[in-house]
């Protein structure tokens, strides 16, 4: 099932995404002990970020765990770590326990050696699950990657199995093509990010409208095109991202 939902501010989306995250995590929580929610990098999350942070009271953050679908391979202290982008907008302003976060060990002494310690880490922490994430935020780049999946990644034939933990790598060491300055990467798996319940595609401006038209239309030389969660997709785009700019 794929939703697509347009806002005609990019604040209006970041607080509809905000809504719909939090929304999940209170509906998920009534039923289980646990909630895993993976986190997108970039620079259009961090608005749904502070508004998921100061928003909902209610939200019982010390039974939510904390993941992310990428990481750039720069020390948690770079400007550019997506997992310091999370801990500025949102982490640092929950009572979320610090067991509970799950960062891509950048310290590790090289990108594939976090990409096996995050693989390990996943398959330990979800080893009783018939499921990856309960929610991953994702968001797609001009190029239509998305996590650090770059067009030239294909899954593979069993990466949208419908039922249960999938075996296989559910992290990877990537290279991002020569045009990105950060080229080492870490990322999940299409494997993975599909294995998840849902997902919350975020994207904004005209620059996005290309990309998010062809992945919503299955092309398949679009890494974003080939994410198909277990049971939800939603699409929140402004008006350039959906290309309804007058
Ligand atoms: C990253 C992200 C990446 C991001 C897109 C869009 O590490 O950069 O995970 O997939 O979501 O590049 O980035 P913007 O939101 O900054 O346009």
């Amino acid at each position: 099932m794929s939703d697509v939902h347009v806002f005609p501010t990019f604040d209006a989306l970041s607080r509809s995404a905000s809504q719909h995250i939090a929304a999940h995590i209170q509906t998920v929580l009534r039923e289980n002990d646990t909630y895993a929610l993976a986190l997108a990098g970039g620079s259009t999350p961090e608005r749904t970020y502070e508004l998921l942070a100061s928003g909902f009271p209610s939200i019982a953050w010390e039974r939510v765990h904390i993941f992310w679908g990428d990481e750039r391979f720069v020390p948690s202290s770079s400007a550019r770590s997506n997992e310091r982008m999370a801990r500025r907008t949102l982490l640092s302003k929950i009572d979320v326990p610090f067991a509970n976060v799950h960062p891509i060990p950048t310290d590790a002494g090289s990108p594939s050696v976090a990409a096996d310690r995050y693989n390990d880490h996943l398959r330990t922490v979800f080893a009783d699950r018939d499921h990856t994430f309960d929610l991953t935020i994702l968001g797609i780049g001009d190029d239509g990657h998305t996590a650090s999946l770059f067009p030239g990644t294909r899954p593979d034939a069993t990466d949208a199995d419908k039922t249960g933990l999938p075996d296989g790598r559910l992290v990877r060491a990537v290279e991002a093509p020569a045009i990105y300055d950060i080229r080492d990467r870490v990322t999940c798996t299409y494997r993975a990010l599909n294995a998840s319940t849902e997902v919350v595609f975020l994207a904004s401006g005209a620059d996005k409208q290309q990309a998010v038209a062809r992945a919503r239309a299955g092309d398949p030389d679009v890494p974003a095109a080939h994410i198909s969660p277990r049971h939800r997709l939603t699409w929140f785009l402004d008006p350039g991202a959906a290309g309804e700019e007058a």
